[in-house]
């Protein structure tokens, strides 16, 4: 009996850690102590689905900080594990994706690779969210934010954005701090019929980009007292920066401002005491051939007043044109490639055609080549024929010949034999009738030499015409081994022209993808 407890025992200490433990191997249990101020948790590595679902959390409260680990897609489905957080820091967990929660009111994402925001759509409830941070990822576009409207500061320095039109900005009337230094910005624009209003507004940097002009005429921003926008390629401002009146920090280093400009901004003319204004590196001006301006450098280029100078002057017009051109390809794929895609398939109906007819001739020409070749065939065998009879026929002869000569003692040529058997001979007359005998194989023999000459010349004829004919079969040939040359280039080009026809289909989806997401 104890034997048999102390046996279960052993089972229970072996099993129930094996089903429990390896099991449920994978899911993990995340709590963090009640009394601790900030709920912090450490190596929180969840990378597919099925390690979020079997993810366990408890006593998870606020602010919660999830300082390490592996969350590639910080999905809805984790959030649900986590309802009552709404003060979210996360460290470098190399997230991609990340869910925003409509209840959120700090998120802070630092550091991550986030190319992408979902935002709860679950109702068109506003967003409590007061602080968005999501600087150092890899966002190229920005979500709707215009339910984000308790929004303070939102922070996306060191990102990939390349275009920005401040009416996304239009509904965050709480804004004080908003932040987009060293993305890509090459364009910020602004639309004249509706201004950008932002009574809250203290900060504000586009430092580090590529802008070249900043249109500020709409920008109604009251409270701004810092505008950061060093370290770009600005030539000038459309607009002036004195419309700012609680101005009390400019950071202009950096930039390619015409000196020109400086001497109409009213805010540089006649600074207020109050405003602070950066410098360039004292050794910035004389490297980069510029101008001092007090301590910023500026571009001496316009000497005809920068407000009648347009940098881009003849570029308008080749970029209108461009966008032109981009229209009508964009208009010719939208109606579904309509007037392009046939043409293509044309070219290669018409290319195949030309194969086609290539491969039909070649056989033709290798039908007429073939019986060319059992004319030529059979002509050598009349031939042979021919002078195997005529060989026979001069055996014959010849034969013919010879017992002709032999029977001369015996047998008359012209059969009468009782001639030999008559005792008395009339000499004379056989004399007479062997010369004329002779004579007429002499004839013969004549006959039959000319007709052998014939034969022979005829056989010469034959063979002068077998040879052109050869000749004949031999260019035939040559012309055949070029024609299917030709044939390979043309699959060549063809094989060439496929990948070209497939990149071009390539080239004008992508314009249009692109012209609709620009839209
Ligand atoms: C992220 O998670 C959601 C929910 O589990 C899922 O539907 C989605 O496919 C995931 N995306 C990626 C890129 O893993
Ligand atoms: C303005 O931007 C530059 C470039 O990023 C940075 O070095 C500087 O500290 C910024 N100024 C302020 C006041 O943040
Ligand atoms: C491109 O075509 C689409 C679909 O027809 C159209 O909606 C869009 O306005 C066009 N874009 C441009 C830049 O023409
Ligand atoms: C003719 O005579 C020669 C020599 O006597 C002999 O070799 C030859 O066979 C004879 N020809 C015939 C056809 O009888
Ligand atoms: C032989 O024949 C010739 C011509 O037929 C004749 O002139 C001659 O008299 C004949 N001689 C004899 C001996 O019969």
């Amino acid at each position: 009996m104890a034997k048999c407890f102390s046996a279960t025992i052993w089972l229970l200490v072996c099993v129930v850690p094996c089903v429990f433990g390896w099991g449920f191997g994978p899911s993990k249990l995340y709590s963090c102590p009640s009394t601790a101020k900030v709920c912090s948790m450490k190596e929180v590595t969840l990378e597919s689905p099925e390690a979020i679902e079997q993810a366990r959390f408890q006593d998870i409260h606020d602010p919660l900080f999830i300082d390490s680990g592996r969350i590639p897609n910080f999905s809805a489905e984790l959030l649900k594990k986590l309802p009552t957080i709404s003060d979210l820091t996360l460290g470098e967990l190399s997230i991609a994706k990340l869910y925003v929660r409509a209840n959120f009111r700090q998120l802070s994402a630092v550091n991550n690779e986030i190319a992408e925001l979902l935002l709860d759509d679950s109702s068109d409830a506003t967003f409590s969210m007061r602080i968005l941070q999501l600087s150092h990822n890899k966002l190229t576009a920005l979500p709707s934010l215009d339910r984000f409207v308790e929004l303070r500061t939102l922070e996306l320095d060191h990102n990939l954005l390349t275009t920005l039109d401040m009416a996304a900005f239009a509904k965050l009337a709480k804004l004080g701090e908003l932040s987009l230094a060293h993305n890509r910005l090459l364009t910020v624009t602004s639309l004249s019929s509706v201004p950008v209003r932002l009574d809250h507004l203290k900060r504000l940097s586009f430092a580090g980009n590529q802008l070249v002009i900043l249109d500020v005429r709409t920008w109604e921003m009251e409270s701004l007292a810092e505008l950061n926008v060093s370290r770009n390629s600005l030539n000038r401002f459309e607009g002036n920066l004195a419309q700012f009146q609680s101005l009390t920090k400019l950071e202009l280093a950096g930039n390619r401002l015409y000196c020109d400009w400086f001497v109409v901004e009213p805010l540089l003319v006649n600074p207020p005491h109050t405003l602070s204004v950066d410098a360039d590196k004292p050794d910035r001006c004389e490297a980069e051939k510029l101008m001092r301006q007090k301590d910023l450098c500026c571009n001496p280029v316009s000497n005809e007043g920068f407000g009648l100078l347009d940098v881009f002057d003849v570029k308008w017009d080749q970029l209108r044109r461009l966008t032109e051109q981009i229209a009508m390809l964009n208009a010719s794929i939208a109606s579904g490639s309509a007037s392009v895609k046939p043409q293509l398939e044309q070219q290669h109906l018409a290319l195949s055609t030309r194969l086609d007819a290539f491969v039909r001739k070649q056989e033709g020409q290798s039908e007429e080549l073939q019986s060319l070749e059992k004319r030529v065939n059979q002509q050598k065998d009349d031939l042979s024929e021919l002078e195997t009879g005529l060989f026979e026929k001069v055996n014959e002869l010849r034969a013919d010949l010879n017992s002709k000569w032999n029977g001369t003692d015996e047998t008359p040529l012209d059969g009468k034999s009782s001639y030999t058997s008559s005792v008395s001979t009339n000499w004379t007359l056989v004399a007479a009738q062997h010369e004329n005998t002779l004579t007429s194989l002499r004839e013969r023999l004549e006959t039959t030499t000319k007709q052998f000459n014939v034969y022979t010349t005829k056989s010469y004829e034959q063979r002068a015409s077998l040879k052109a004919q050869l000749e004949r079969i031999d260019g035939l040939e040559r012309k055949f081994e070029r024609s299917l040359e030709q044939c390979w280039e043309l699959q060549k080009r063809m094989d060439k022209v496929g990948p070209t026809i497939e990149k071009v289909y390539g080239f004008l989806n992508e314009l249009r993808e692109r012209s609709t997401e620009d839209i």
